[in-house]
């Protein structure tokens, strides 16, 4: 029987990536694609499945609870995956109001619109699901002089940005409406994302189309910083598999044991920029030391053990291997980047480092 996919958020860098795998990898699926189509939000990315029927797109604001409702109507959704949202720290600490409408009532309309849609009438929800797609921000931070410890499921949220507390915020409601209603939710937490079509304002993007430009990188802070890196491509893997295998309400931490700082990363960057375009002007001069970003998280490390017990999930690509493909798709589709930072991209990357003063 045809399954009936709400992925919200599906035209940005995770979402768009999940529908492309989705349909790649399932034939007798419908996926319905709802989008504001903010900045972050670019159909482009959707270009190689036009024409596909099994993927419909509707542009629609999870805040707007009566045209959610009709979706609801139109479609009988067997399941919702929950990707739309503001996504970028430095964004929410420059404007964390958008980040509470989105992230937090945005949710709570769609976990209304679910549980009205799939109450069967004697409390009982079916075989649909809800799955929030929440980061381990929410966690908060670890320390660099403790490298042996990580983020377990049963971690106490402890957000520091106002974009993690709007996702820390989002996963209560989750909970609330599982224990609440009973409505069946699961909640994956996964670490920096990275491959194709990431908006290049997050790090690795940013800084291979700066290298390519021989602009400044900028680096915040000491450049210490820990991220656990994750092939997005995995992580699409990982919630498939949590979709179709795992137990309801519970919450699932996606990572795979590839911490780096923003140093190594930065260097690799250029090193391979460097290699593949033979442009001997990309060198370690470029990197710049600027200001530290506000509350600044020092160090992530997710523990995947729940998710490789539960579902035999892993990550299948190394950092090693997944940064020289992501280099070489941002060098083979600098049209693609060209695109999605024509808008307002060169006002926000001036506020962002006009202003940063070189530390
Ligand atoms: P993104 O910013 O690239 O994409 C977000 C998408 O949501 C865009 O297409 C945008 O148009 C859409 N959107 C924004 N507001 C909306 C609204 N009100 N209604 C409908 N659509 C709206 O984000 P991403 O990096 O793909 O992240 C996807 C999800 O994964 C987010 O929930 C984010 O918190 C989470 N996450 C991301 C990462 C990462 O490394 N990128 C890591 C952990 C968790
Ligand atoms: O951990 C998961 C999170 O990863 C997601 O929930 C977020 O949606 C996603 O944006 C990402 O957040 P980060 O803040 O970790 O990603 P970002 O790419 O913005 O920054 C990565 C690191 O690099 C961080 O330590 C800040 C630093 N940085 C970032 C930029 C953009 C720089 O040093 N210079 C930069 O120009």
């Amino acid at each position: 029987m045809t399954k009936t996919y709400m992925v919200t958020g599906g035209a940005g860098f995770i979402g768009s990536n999940f529908v492309l795998y989705m349909l790649g990898k399932h034939e007798d699926i419908q996926i319905v694609n709802v989008d504001k189509l903010t900045y972050a939000g670019n159909l482009e990315n959707l270009k190689s499945i036009e024409g596909d029927s099994r993927h419909v797109f509707r542009q629609v604001d999870i805040c707007d609870r009566r045209s959610v409702g009709d979706l609801f109507r139109e479609f009988d959704f067997d399941c919702v995956v929950n990707f739309a949202a503001e996504s970028h720290v430095d964004r929410s600490i420059e404007n964390p109001a958008v980040f509470a409408d989105t992230n937090v009532l945005g949710t709570v309309a769609l976990l209304n619109a679910a549980r009205d849609a799939w109450d069967d009438g004697s409390g009982g929800f079916g075989d649909h699901v809800y799955l929030q797609v929440s980061t381990d921000e929410v966690y908060g931070s670890l320390s660099l002089d403790e490298p042996d410890t990580f983020f377990h499921e049963t971690t106490p949220l402890n957000p520091h940005s106002p974009y993690s507390a709007s996702k820390a915020a989002a996963d209560m409601f989750v909970l609330a409406y599982a224990d609440t209603y009973g409505l069946p939710v699961n909640i994956t937490r996964c670490s920096n994302n990275y491959g194709p079509y990431q908006f290049p304002e997050k790090l690795i993007p940013l800084m291979v189309k700066n290298a390519l430009a021989h602009q400044s990188l900028p680096v915040y802070g000491d450049g210490k910083n820990v991220r656990d890196w994750l092939y997005v491509e995995d992580h699409c893997k990982a919630i498939d598999m949590v979709l179709e295998g795992a137990k309801r309400g519970q919450v699932y931490n996606i990572g795979g044991h590839n911490e780096r700082d923003n140093n190594y990363i930065v260097r690799k960057i250029i090193e391979e920029t460097c290699a593949a375009v033979g442009d001997d002007a990309i060198t370690e001069a470029l990197i710049t030391y600027v200001e530290d970003r506000k509350g600044h998280d020092r160090r992530y490390g997710i523990a995947p053990d729940k998710i490789k017990e539960d579902l035999g999930w892993y990550p299948e690509t190394t950092f090693e291997v997944g940064i020289v493909k992501t280099i070489r798709w941002y060098l083979d589709n600098q049209e693609w980047v060209d695109h999605v930072t024509s808008g307002d991209y060169q006002t926000y990357y001036q506020r962002m480092y006009g202003s940063r003063a070189q530390a």
